[in-house]
Formats: structure tokens, C-alpha cells, sequence
């Protein structure tokens, strides 16, 4: 009896003191002064107050032992609870202890002091480099662009790797999909494209995969030349949910200032199917019904949601060309993140283990890729060139069991009997090491060599 009566007199003295401060004050949202609630239930990661009114995506900050305080979001509410979740590690949480609602909603520090520079999801820098100096601050969840002022997507933009080049052309403001299994190589891709796209900014969002991939990227695989015109937003697999959500928001929102200032961004979100899958612990944790394979409903909202946000501005200012890898589980294409994601992308990319298992590196299956703006920034000859090769593939692939134990019979099928001649040079041309770089020139002329030359 006695805890329960002190807990309600504690509340009833917050909501004194809270009512006393607001009549003292005629402005107290501008001082950041606001009811205080009290934390009545913590299961899991789930925080349930009362006594709070902050809206939902707001911040509140929840005192733990010791004097100190962790912050948390407004995830929901449910009559006079509401729902908050961790933004960092959770420790020495008290039953009752005070929340109180803090007035910045998740601002995004950016300027000119972030290139080169590596910070977590609530922009602390971690490469320790010192504090980075904001310019200005732009929202974590962005300015919609009316699709009708979007600048359409003309011209291709060359990411240095000659397979993406010739065979799916990338167009600048195109969102695209690079979907495989764990290990086929999609880092390392995306680590190539850092290296030699021609884009004036790249930011990567590195969200929900090992610790150690994120020094690995950073160190190895931007290395110091790549950095320099790099932002890069870590929030490896072991921080919490929200932590990992707002760092591809984070990262969306600092690709978009750059975009407004009129340049080219170059996007890489590393992984897709962590970001949702954040989205699905905290859709679970606050009660929302588990509906396709364990996915609540609101991660299918918060896909497009984040993907819509790339593309080119409105009527010149820059563009956003983004790249999301998508994990496909024992190269399961149908899972339902691919698949969702398959339909709100402007193409995809498919590393195929079958491909990276004979050595054969970028591993990426050229005849299930699809690039779906090719038709605006290709011309006749080169779509009938990208056509013949695919018609070569496939029609080697049909009978590439055969021609492996020896039993094709040259002579029964023209046109494996061309591909079974050009296949040295197509494995050529496909394959690429990751220290060097073929531009969109260089990489048409080679396709044209490839099928025209003898
Ligand atoms: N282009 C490449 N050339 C040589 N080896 C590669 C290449 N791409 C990937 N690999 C090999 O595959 C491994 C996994 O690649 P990684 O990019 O980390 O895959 P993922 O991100 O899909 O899990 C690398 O450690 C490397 O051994
Ligand atoms: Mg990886």
C-alpha cells in the first residue's frame, strides 16, 4: 500500500510542480518546460509512463540510478500511458522515476564539418576527431518533394564498375536494390562504388550489421581518399532499435541537405532489411500485430517512406542516387522485405552465390538484374547490345550442366554455340578487380568489343 500511495503522491506532486511552473511561466513549451511523467512499467525495451503529454516522435529523458538519464521516443500510447523506446543503452532503470520530455524532436546536425567524418545515429562523432562544428539543422524525417516537381531521371551516372555500367545503367537519381545472401560481396560493391562513382558526396548509412564492419569499411574499404568525400553513419547491430532506425534517417537527412545545396549524392545503405527489421522489434514491442512472417504493417509504411526520400530534387537542385542492399536469406528472392522492396525500387541488382562460389567477382546475375530506367538513358544500339548478351547467357546457363560433364554436342543450338565461343571474354568483361575502376565510356566500348569484335 505504502509504494503505490508514494508513487501516486509523487505524481501528484510532479503534476503540482509541472502546474505551478506553467503558471509561473506564460511560455513554458519554450523553455522546454513541460509536465513531468513517472515510469510505470518497463518490459523488455518497451517503457510505459503516465503523466507525460509528449507528442508522438517526441524525445523525453528518463532518469536512471545514480542522477543520470537515458533518452527515449514516443513510440505510442494507450489511454493515459504513453509507449517510449530507448535511444541508447538501457541501464539502471527505477521503477517511477521521472520523465521528462525534452524539446528538440531529433534535429540533424549538418554542414560542411561532416565530410570526412564518422558519427553514430544521434550524430556524436566516433572516430575521434572532436566535436563537428552544425552549420544548420534540417529534420531527421525530411521535406516531401511533390512528385510532380521532381526532376525526371535523363542522365546515367557512372558508378566504375563496367557490368552495372554497360549491362544496367544507372541513372542519376535512381534508387536501386542489390539484393544477396550474407557474404556474396555486397559490401564490397558498395565499397568499388565509393571509389569510383562520380558523385560529389557519398554518404553511407552502415545500419544493423557487425561492429567490426564498420571499421573494416571505414579503414579498408573507404581508406582515406574515399573518406575525404564521405560522411558515414554507423549503427552497428548491437544498439538498440530505435538507435539503428535513426541512423538511416540520419543519414537519409544529411544526403538531402547535400542535395539541396545542388550536388550529386551518392547514397549507400547497408542493410535495407536491418532497417526494417529495427522497425519490426519496435512495432512488436508496443502491441502491433505480427502480420506477414512475423513483419507488423508498419514496416511496409516505413520502406517507401525512407526510399522515396532519394531521388533528384525539385527542378535541378542536386540529386540523391541511392543504392540499398537487401539481405535475400538462403537466396530466398520472395522474402517478404525483398519483396516489398523489389516493388517500391527503381531496379535491382542480384549477387548470386552460384556466381561468387566459381570465383567470378562483382558476383552479379545479369540476367534476373533488371535497371528500370534504362530506357531514358540508353540509346537503341546499346539496349539491343545489353539484349544479345543476356540471350547469350541464358541460353549458355540452360545448358551449362551439360557443357560442365562434356556432353553438349556443338552445333545444336547456334546460339549457345556463340556464347560457348565468347564465354572466356564474357567472364572478362563481367569480372573486375576491386582496385580498379571502368568508366561508362569505357565500359560501353568494351561491351560493343565484346559482341561486335571477332
Ligand atoms: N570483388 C571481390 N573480389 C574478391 N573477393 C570478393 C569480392 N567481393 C566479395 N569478395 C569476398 O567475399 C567476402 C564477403 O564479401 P562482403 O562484401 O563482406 O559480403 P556481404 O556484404 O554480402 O556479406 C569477402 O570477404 C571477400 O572474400
Ligand atoms: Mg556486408
Amino acid at each position: 500500500m505504502t509504494s503505490i500511495a508514494a508513487t501516486y503522491w509523487e505524481e501528484a506532486r510532479n503534476l503540482r510542480l509541472a502546474g505551478r511552473l506553467r503558471m509561473a511561466d506564460p511560455q513554458p513549451e519554450a523553455l522546454g518546460l513541460t509536465r513531468e511523467g513517472v515510469l510505470r512499467r518497463a518490459v523488455g525495451l518497451t517503457l510505459e509512463a503516465s503523466g507525460c503529454t509528449s507528442p508522438m516522435g517526441s524525445r523525453c529523458r528518463v532518469e536512471t540510478s545514480g542522477g543520470r538519464w537515458v533518452e527515449a521516443e514516443v513510440v505510442g500510447f494507450s489511454g493515459e500511458r504513453t509507449f517510449l523506446m530507448p535511444t541508447a543503452h538501457l541501464d539502471g532503470l527505477l521503477p517511477n522515476a521521472r520523465v521528462v520530455s525534452m524539446r528538440q524532436k531529433g534535429e540533424v546536425a549538418v554542414g560542411e564539418g561532416l565530410l570526412g567524418r564518422v558519427i553514430d545515429s544521434d550524430g556524436v562523432p566516433l572516430d575521434g576527431r572532436g566535436p563537428i562544428r552544425a552549420e544548420s539543422w534540417v529534420g531527421l524525417a525530411g521535406v516531401s518533394i511533390n512528385p510532380l516537381m521532381r526532376e525526371p531521371i535523363t542522365r546515367s551516372l557512372d558508378v566504375g564498375v563496367r557490368a552495372i555500367n554497360a549491362m544496367l545503367p544507372i541513372g542519376r537519381g535512381q534508387r536501386v536494390g542489390l539484393f544477396a545472401g550474407s557474404g556474396v560481396g555486397k559490401s564490397t560493391l558498395l565499397g568499388m562504388m565509393t571509389r569510383f562513382t562520380a558523385a560529389d558526396v557519398i554518404v553511407v548509412g552502415l545500419i544493423g550489421e557487425r561492429g567490426r564492419e564498420v571499421r573494416d569499411f571505414v579503414e579498408a574499404t573507404l581508406g582515406e581518399e574515399g573518406l575525404r568525400r564521405a560522411v558515414v553513419v554507423a549503427a552497428p547491430a548491437d544498439r538498440p532499435p530505435l538507435a539503428r532506425l535513426h541512423g538511416a534517417l540520419r543519414a537519409t537527412a544529411i544526403a538531402e541537405y547535400y542535395r539541396d545545396q545542388g550536388l550529386h549524392v551518392l547514397l549507400l545503405m547497408d542493410s535495407l532489411t536491418r532497417y526494417a527489421q529495427a522497425q519490426r522489434e519496435i512495432g512488436l514491442s508496443v502491441g502491433e500485430p505480427p502480420t506477414t512472417r512475423g513483419y507488423p504493417p508498419s514496416v511496409f509504411a516505413k520502406l517507401p517512406a525512407l526510399v522515396e526520400r532519394a531521388g533528384n530534387g525539385a527542378d535541378g537542385r542536386g540529386s540523391i542516387t541511392a543504392f540499398y542492399t537487401v539481405l535475400t536469406e538462403g537466396d530466398d528472392q520472395q522474402e517478404p522485405i525483398a519483396d516489398a522492396s523489389r516493388a517500391i525500387l527503381d531496379g535491382h541488382i542480384v549477387l548470386t552465390r552460384r556466381i561468387a562460389d566459381s570465383g567470378q567477382y562483382p558476383a552479379i546475375d545479369i540476367e534476373v538484374s533488371v535497371s528500370r530506367v534504362m530506357q531514358d538513358i540508353t540509346d537503341a544500339p546499346w539496349r539491343e547490345r545489353i539484349r544479345k548478351l543476356k540471350r547469350l547467357m541464358s541460353a549458355y546457363n540452360a545448358q551449362r550442366d551439360l557443357i560442365a560433364i562434356g556432353a553438349y554436342q556443338r552445333g545444336n543450338d547456334p546460339v549457345v554455340d556463340e556464347a560457348l565461343a565468347r564465354w572466356p571474354a564474357i567472364q572478362h568483361f563481367l569480372g573486375q578487380d576491386v582496385h580498379e575502376g571502368a568508366d561508362v565510356e569505357a565500359s560501353r566500348a568494351a561491351l560493343a568489343q565484346l559482341l561486335d569484335g571477332v
